[in-house]
């Protein structure tokens, strides 16, 4: 029963049902979150690479589509060894984005035109070029134990020094590297470009805290905190750092998969630290005023360990542990596969807290296109939007990008290159991504037709079903979704899945998405008649035809449709 049932049906009727729905929850809870790549969104100055400028003249294309907030990956100063993950000043700007001026109009147009930002906050470790780094190389006062610095083991027979654990690095090899200079080895998850920082130390968390602060100050909403499952490691009561079992997966011990990170991943202090960043944002929200302030977590981790860092009934946590289920779909998932997704997430998360989110893709991962297929990319658009709680789509998903063979060359080989290429805006040059000479990736060689422009003008369009989706998301049937009985999700046959929200009053809808590539037909599926309100460009209605659900509908391959029932 939802808090406001005593209201009664007479006053409900009688005033705005968005109303009633958007008392009920954050603006968080329902957003439509985007994730910007700056490399690759826009290009102010011509060197080929995008910058802060540029994102500030786009600004109006995130609320064109209908975005609440915007996440951007980082844009500190920054080697780029990991494009921005290994930050070597974090309170500043990296110059191929621009300044902390340029930063500053960039808020100030994103606040006048109603679109959130929110940065990504990188604890676990910093660049092996940030002075903190060389401080705690050098010992110096008060830095000596700010990244984690172990003398290892001495091997007896060789005489040589060894690491302290068996533990591999994300990106596989040893997680320990020597310091020359030291005489230690160093911790790093990641790169070893990137030290671990010693999250025991609490200097190191007041550090962190004040560069949160930071950038409230400057005005930002919140923060997508990176690598949160590897920011503690295990260690012995008596200084010592505890081997990993090995997990059954492969046969390199160098692998990252090759052992079970218990020791390394997932930490009980981490959940910890993630009560206390959330007070850390409450706090400055109860001084400062405004809106809430959020925390998304980036945790590849099981759905009970995402529920510990979204908080209990005495801590709250990160608001928004994002929720990557269904980013492990493929071509051949059928709608049943999809349900086991969903379920996955709802029946923990839902369940204890009714709380969602659905992750579309990132900069990690391959596009949906190349995942899924081209032609389920507005599919999974219909499902996370469709879905009740936050939506988060990468840049370009919503235009159909697909990942572009980019050739490797060298040491610059990064194998996550063809998911991060530059926007497709228009079918000019460089797409309008850039007037410069080249780009620092290629473009795809299909923007002539993926891009902006040309999708505003088809009406079928990704871009338009996605503009389509997120006027739906907003709507009364859609806002109010908490424990009211408001939606429901299944697979009617194998291939179509059918999702259901409704106020329960005046408005339902019935969005129904066929991931097969058969003709579907269903017979009987409702009882009362509706009408075509979306549908993509597989379907062969339109919207505002009728559809007498009591008797038959027909979907074509990989069709959704998006069908209204008003009282
Ligand atoms: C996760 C980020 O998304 C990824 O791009 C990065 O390489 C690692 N964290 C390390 O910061
Ligand atoms: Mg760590």
């Amino acid at each position: 029963m939802p808090k406001w049932a005593h209201l009664g049906l007479a006053v409900l009727l009688s005033i705005s049902t968005t109303l009633v729905g958007a008392a009920e929850i954050d603006w968080w809870e329902n957003a439509s979150l985007y994730q910007i790549y700056p490399r690759s969104f826009q290009d102010s100055d011509g060197d080929g690479i995008g910058d802060l400028k540029g994102i500030t003249s786009r600004l109006s294309y995130l609320k064109e589509i209908g975005i609440t907030a915007t996440w951007l990956s980082p844009i500190f100063t920054s080697p780029m060894s990991d494009f921005g993950y290994d930050i070597s000043n974090f309170y500043d700007i990296d110059p191929i984005f621009g300044t902390l001026d340029d930063f500053d109009a960039l808020i100030v147009e994103a606040k006048s035109l109603g679109v959130k930002i929110i940065l990504d906050f990188v604890p676990n470790h910093s660049s092996d070029e940030n002075e903190w780094f060389e401080k705690s190389v050098n010992r110096e006062d008060g830095y000596d134990d700010f990244y984690m610095w172990d003398d290892g083991k001495l091997n007896e027979e060789t005489g040589e020094r060894e690491p302290p654990s068996n533990w591999v690095s994300v990106f596989s090899g040893p997680m320990w590297t020597w310091n020359e200079k030291r005489q230690q080895f160093f911790l790093h998850q990641f790169q070893v470009k990137q030290p671990d920082l010693n999250f025991t130390n609490p200097m190191v968390r007041e550090h962190m805290l004040d560069v949160l602060k930071f950038w409230l100050d400057r005005g930002v909403d919140g923060f997508r905190i990176d690598a949160v499952p590897h920011i503690y490691e295990h260690r012995n009561a008596d200084g010592s750092y505890p081997d990993e079992p090995v997990s059954g997966w492969g046969s390199d011990p160098n692998a990252y998969d090759y052992h079970d990170h218990i020791y390394t991943k997932d930490q009980p202090a981490t959940v910890d630290l993630m009560y206390e960043w959330r007070e850390f944002l409450d706090n400055y929200r109860a001084q400062n005023g405004g809106e809430s302030r959020v925390l998304l977590a980036e945790a590849y981790s099981s759905v009970e360990t995402l529920s510990a860092y979204f908080g209990n009934s005495t801590h709250q946590g990160t608001q928004l542990p994002m929720n990557f289920q269904l980013m492990y779909l493929s071509g051949y998932s059928t709608a049943e596969d999809v349900v086991g997704s969903i379920d996955y997430w709802m029946n923990t998360m839902w369940k204890e807290h009714q709380t969602a989110n659905w992750v579309v893709g990132n900069h990690d991962t391959n596009r949906v296109a190349d995942r899924m297929g081209a032609h389920k990319v507005d599919l999974l658009n219909v499902i996370v939007n469709a879905l009740p709680g936050a939506s988060v789509t990468y840049y370009g998903e919503e235009i159909g990008m697909s990942n572009v063979d980019v050739e490797c060359t060298g040491d610059s080989c990064e194998d996550r290159d063809g998911e991060r290429t530059p926007m497709q805006w228009t079918a000019g040059k460089n797409a309008d991504f850039s007037d410069g000479e080249s780009t620092w990736l290629p473009l795809s060689p299909e923007y002539q037709r993926y891009n902006v422009q040309t999708e505003r003008g088809v009406s079928r369009s990704s871009l338009n079903i996605f503009k389509g989706l997120q006027a739906l998301k907003s709507s009364a049937a859609f806002m109010a979704f908490k424990d009211d009985g408001g939606f429901s999700y299944e697979a009617v046959t194998k291939q179509v899945l059918q999702i259901i929200r409704t106020n329960k009053i005046s408005e339902e809808y019935r969005i129904l998405v066929n991931m097969g590539n058969d003709i579907e037909i269903l017979d009987g599926l409702a009882s009362k008649t509706y009408e075509y309100v979306l549908a993509t460009a597989y379907s062969t209605h339109y919207p505002g035809q009728k559809a007498d659900l009591s008797a038959r509908i027909i979907l074509m391959p990989y069709e959704a449709v998006v069908l209204r029932w008003l009282a």
